[in-house]
């Protein structure tokens, strides 16, 4: 069955944000990055060019890693939407990709950040043990003005190895 949306119009939505379910009232054309931010206070998702190149809005949709601003908030309907606040725990403490890109001085104004760190979580849950320019080509989705990448290169590589170091001590048969 099809739904009709009025331009104009307001449209309840529902959605998870990070865990936590959550309702609100949208226009149709209002972007799913617009809607984060400004509607739900959800500030760590940032918006750079708005039409799908600098990737400071990449946010994940049901896992996988989406520009929030070539969407719209309607499309999230009944979704898992993940944004920069999720990676941190519940105390606050950073994560292992976190904290490598703090270690390797991976950002500077830190505007591209949070897009970044959203990609690289889903692309390193699929390759987990990249090369060096499988990775530079993923970030060449992203546009940091500040950085070269190197550090940012740096900080995935070492965050990538620490993850796969940590699974192997969890598989190891203890004796
Ligand atoms: S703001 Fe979405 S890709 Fe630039
Ligand atoms: S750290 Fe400034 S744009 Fe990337």
């Amino acid at each position: 069955m099809s739904t009709t949306l009025r331009a104009g119009a307001r449209h309840r939505i529902a959605f998870v944000l990070n865990g936590r379910g959550i309702e609100g009232d949208a226009e149709p054309r209002m972007l799913l990055s617009d809607f984060l931010r400004h509607a739900l206070g959800a500030t760590g998702t940032h918006v750079g060019c708005e039409h799908g190149v600098c990737g400071a809005c990449t946010v994940q949709v049901d896992g996988l890693a989406v520009r929030s601003c070539l969407m719209l908030a309607v499309q999230a309907d009944g979704r898992r939407i993940a944004t920069v606040e999720a990676l941190a725990g519940d105390e606050g403490e950073l994560n292992a990709l976190q904290k490598a890109f703090r270690r390797n001085h991976a950002l500077q104004c830190g505007f591209c950040t949070a897009g970044i760190l959203m990609s690289l979580d889903d692309w390193l849950a699929k390759n987990p043990d990249p090369d060096e320019r499988s990775l530079r080509e993923m970030l060449s989705g992203h546009l940091c003005r500040c950085t070269g990448y190197t550090g940012i290169v740096r900080a995935a590589l070492e965050a990538a190895a620490e993850m796969r170091h940590g699974e192997e001590m969890e598989a190891a048969p203890r004796v």
